[in-house]
């Protein structure tokens, strides 16, 4: 297969195996190439892209647009807090705007579920979700998924644990499908408040022990909790959380394995991993960040040669 099934990168619900096989083996040639002395090609130079973001991001927004500009394509940066959406203009009113300048690709992070969804139903241009609420953040688990691959050699038959907050997460989503559509074995573990009620139906494992998850996982990706979507007390205080959630250097060092321990970040050092195990060997927490650009690369470049 040489082009992806689908037209938008909405979340990885929509994408098939062989979709995720072609993004990667695309990511690999372009992380030959950004790691050239010459890290650009000339690829999209008839392209023009707008990066538009009603929530706040670091690594998403920076590794796309410096994706957007090693493939040379046109790049537009709108922040949601600097425009006139705060004057009341509509989401289809303000990416109708941004279209009518010639745009080809529209990248959107948004707070609400579905809203990439929404978007795609009413414009023309290709839509990458960049992370739509508590919904999906499909470049998020592609780069996971990539990390893994890079690290271990393959997803298929690992054993992966998320921990954390499952409830509000949109990386926890998209890792599930992600993981296993590739054949990984998923289990999730938290306190029983943060994982969502339709768990079971999603084809993970629940395990509410932290070390007995460890010692059946390969890989285990930490999840921040995500205070700014908790609106009642999902656990009784930080420091307990900590205590039964949390990733340690010790917990690490008694098991009678190297547990590979990732985090799509930002990190709440203390809360959900200690610094000595974030900045460990055990960690690829900065390798999952640099293979985000050439994971973004690849979408943007396979999404954009389906544009007519
Ligand atoms: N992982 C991730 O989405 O980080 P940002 O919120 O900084 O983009």
């Amino acid at each position: 297969m040489s082009e992806l099934s689908v037209k938008h990168l909405l979340g990885i619900k929509y994408l098939k195996e062989s979709d995720i096989q072609l993004i990667f083996e695309t990511a690999d040639h372009f992380k030959e190439v950004i790691n050239r002395s010459i890290k650009k090609v000339p690829s999209l130079r008839d392209i023009t892209i707008a990066n538009i973001f009603f929530e706040n991001s670091t690594r998403t927004k920076l590794s796309f647009e410096l994706a957007e500009k090693r493939l040379s394509a046109d790049v537009l940066n709108f922040s949601a807090s600097q425009s006139s959406v705060k004057k009341g203009e509509t989401l289809i009113d303000t990416v109708n705007n941004i279209l009518s300048m010639k745009v080809d690709m529209v990248v959107m992070r948004h707070p609400n579920p579905g809203a990439g969804i929404f978007l795609s139903k009413h414009v023309e241009a290709s839509i990458v979700n960049a992370g739509d609420g508590a919904h999906e953040h499909p470049t998020q688990a592609l780069l996971d998924s990539y990390s893994i691959r890079e690290k271990l050699g393959d997803v298929a038959g690992k054993n992966v644990v998320i921990v954390g907050d499952i409830l509000h997460s949109r990386v926890a989503l998209s890792n599930i499908f992600a993981l296993k559509l590739q054949g990984a074995n998923v289990k999730v573990c938290g306190p029983k408040t943060l994982l969502p009620k339709y768990i079971d139906s999603l084809g993970v494992g629940v395990e509410t022990n932290l070390r007995k998850a460890l010692e059946w996982c390969d890989v285990a990706n930490m999840l921040r909790i995500q205070n700014e979507r908790l609106d009642i007390s999902y656990f009784p205080t930080t420091r307990e959380y900590t205590q039964q959630f949390g990733v340690n250097k010790k917990l690490l060092d008694s098991l009678d394995k190297e547990v590979v321990i990732m985090h799509p970040g930002p990190i709440n050092r203390g809360v959900e991993i200690t610094s000595d195990v974030a900045d460990s060997k055990q960690s690829i927490i900065l390798n999952q960040v640099e293979n985000g650009v050439a994971i973004r690369m690849a979408v943007i470049y396979l999404l954009a040669s389906k544009i007519k």
